[in-house]
């Protein structure tokens, strides 16, 4: 089976505009977080969509379903965790429980942001290829500016080779089995440093196959982003 891990459990600290996560603020029409759902919604090879939403805000999400009529039986809300590994893992933990004694590594797990709504349906469908064929796969683009390392924040420490750097974006997807194994193997502390769920497969030296993203699909994490993912839709500006 296929499954889809929306993740929406974060707060958007550093929008710092509303009182309320990013992922709720609309985008044009609806909030950021339903344009991000329909894109699966529309993907029929899903058989389940998790959605892992912050603890205070799981009767929102529900009532945002009722809103949009997206009460659909394959949709599933379940609380976020204290960061977004914890979340994935909180989704992972629920599909075993859903799937029962099947095997796991019949399934994929398609992990994506809540706030990325402009991912395409080619994105997706090549994330479900390549990680059913692969075991793991993560979405990037390559850097178009040159990248500037610094390890004291005041001076350049190296430049690496542009050619050979990428920007990750999500969907990040894997088999079932393989990713509960690799987050099975590594300790509570090194958990604690992965805020990219691909890491864990680099950390156990699995590979992990590139799929092509593209620069549209932009996390939305400052007003900046908002302004231009409202401009991209036509809508109006945010002041
Ligand atoms: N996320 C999550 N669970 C958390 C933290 C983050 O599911 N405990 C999700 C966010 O909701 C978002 C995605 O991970 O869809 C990418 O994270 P980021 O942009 O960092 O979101 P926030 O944590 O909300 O933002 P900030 O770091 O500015 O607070």
């Amino acid at each position: 089976m296929i499954f889809a891990a929306i993740l929406a459990g974060g707060v958007g600290s550093r929008m710092n505009i509303a009182d309320m996560p990013k992922q709720f603020l609309p985008l044009k029409a609806k909030p950021i977080i339903i344009h991000t759902l329909e894109k699966f919604i529309l993907n029929d090879r899903f058989d389940k969509i998790y959605i892992g939403v912050h603890p205070n805000w799981l009767l929102y999400m529900k009532d945002l379903l009722k809103k949009y009529n997206l009460q659909i039986e394959k949709i599933k809300i379940l609380p976020g965790g204290l960061d977004r590994t914890e979340t994935i893992l909180n989704i992972i933990k629920e599909i075993k429980a859903d799937v029962g004694g099947t095997n796991l590594s019949e399934h994929i797990l398609v992990t994506h942001d809540s706030v990325r709504p402009f991912v395409t349906s080619r994105i997706i469908n090549d994330n479900i290829d390549a990680a059913s064929r692969f075991g793991a796969c993560n979405t990037v683009v390559q850097a178009i500016d040159t990248i500037v390392v610094s390890e004291d924040a005041d001076t350049v420490k190296s430049i690496p080779l542009r050619s050979l750097m990428y920007l990750g974006q999500t969907p990040q997807s894997f088999n079932l089995e393989l990713i509960i194994k690799l987050y099975d193997s590594i300790s509570e502390s090194d958990k604690a440093t992965l805020t990219d769920a691909c890491k864990v497969c680099v950390l156990k030296n699995i590979p992990v196959k590139l799929v092509r993203g593209e620069y549209s699909n932009f996390k939305i994490t400052t007003i900046t982003d908002y302004k231009m993912a409202q401009s991209m839709l036509g809508g109006l500006g945010v002041d």
